[in-house]
């Protein structure tokens, strides 16, 4: 029998290059996505892929049961993400997040179905030690800031989903991202790599936001994917929590730099106030560093590619699109 999956946004950025791999690999794929995500779907295998399903809504609203009853694990992506979104609208980011959640929750539940959870290095909150062990301490769950409603809507679907493991024994793996990028990003909702490139490519400013001296690890989306295949390879084991990314650490103003050099750009630097740019409750983490070591002795997993490689092909790939960019701005 093929091995089947199910994959909530499965059309986003980071799900179209995990279905994508699922299926060069042979595997049958069902996608629950309401296509509300800021990410240009080209890289999705089109519906008539003979191995790929996609039901177009949301996953609240998806007959989610009868689908777990067919998959031998869900990858659950489908979330509203984007500084931006979280900032002007953080009521609805979280309760949108926790209601997907809870609902992928309750079927796995219902079917015993494995769970793989993708939460955000956004859980371990403004000040995280460098680099963050899985074990550091989160937001909490129940927010009162809207800086912080897409880190603690992650936070409450990973609690629930280590009671789901505990109490019920179905396997439930939490993952968190940290800054992940690649070919297809949108620069819409605040991403800074996709920004920074577009701007580059059409003589724009490049803008930084703050000082710059702000630093992140920057991961390719195929290493992530690299990463999440893995786990679906032991996802019957007893899940545990992964931190995935990049150990290359950058400054904002270094990476803005790169890129400029990466597009032969001739676009200058602009620094930009954060809160003119995100509000007045915004609040910036310095310095963002996963610690890597549980993901590499529990998977063997390590990112492969250099912050100069994953520049040179989001480069690339948005040069291609350019065209494609400039008519859909107009
Ligand atoms: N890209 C990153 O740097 C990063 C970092 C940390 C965590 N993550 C997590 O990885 C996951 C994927 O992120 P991405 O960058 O691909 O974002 P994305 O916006 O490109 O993908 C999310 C997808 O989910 C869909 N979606 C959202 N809410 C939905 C709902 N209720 N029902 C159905 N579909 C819904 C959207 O249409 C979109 O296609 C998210 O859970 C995000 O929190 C991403």
């Amino acid at each position: 029998m093929i091995p089947s999956y199910l994959v909530t946004g499965g059309a986003g950025f980071v799900g179209s290059r995990l279905v994508g791999a699922l299926l060069a690999r042979g595997d049958r794929v069902l996608v629950v996505d309401d296509a509300s995500g800021p990410t240009a779907r080209t890289e999705t295998p089109g519906p008539a892929h003979p191995r790929l399903t996609w039901f177009r809504r949301q996953v609240e609203e998806a007959p989610l049961t009868s689908l777990m009853e067919e998959c031998q694990a869900v990858v659950h992506l489908a979330a509203v993400v984007g500084m931006r979104r979280t900032m002007e609208q953080p009521r609805r980011t979280y309760a949108r997040n926790v209601r997907a959640s809870w609902a992928v929750l309750a079927a796995a539940e219902r079917c015993r179905t494995p769970l793989l959870l993708v939460s955000s290095s956004e859980v371990y909150g403004r000040r995280p030690p460098v680099p963050v062990p899985e074990s550091a301490p989160l937001v909490s769950s129940t927010w009162s800031e809207a800086r912080w409603a897409y880190a603690a809507s992650k936070v409450r679907m990973e609690e629930a989903g280590e009671r789901l493991q505990r109490r019920r024994g179905v396997p439930v793996w939490r993952t968190r991202l940290f800054n992940t990028v690649g070919p297809g990003q949108s620069g819409r909702h605040g991403m800074v790599l996709p920004r920074m490139v577009e701007q580059a490519l059409t003589n724009q400013p490049i803008t930084i936001f703050g000082d710059g001296d702000q630093t992140r690890c920057l991961v390719h989306v195929d290493d992530v994917v690299d990463g999440l295949l893995r786990i679906l390879d032991c996802v019957e084991e007893p899940g545990e929590v992964l931190n995935l990314g990049s150990s290359e650490e950058t400054t904002v103003a270094a990476l803005a730099r790169l890129v400029q050099r990466c597009a032969s750009s001739s676009s200058p630097l602009l620094h930009l106030n954060s809160e003119r740019v995100y509000g007045a409750d915004y609040q910036e983490v310095r310095r963002r560093v996963p610690e890597l070591d549980r993901a590499q002795r529990r998977l063997g997993w390590t990112a492969r590619r250099s912050l100069r490689e994953v520049v040179e092909d989001t480069v690339t790939t948005c040069r291609e699109q350019l065209p494609r960019l400039r008519t859909a701005a107009l």
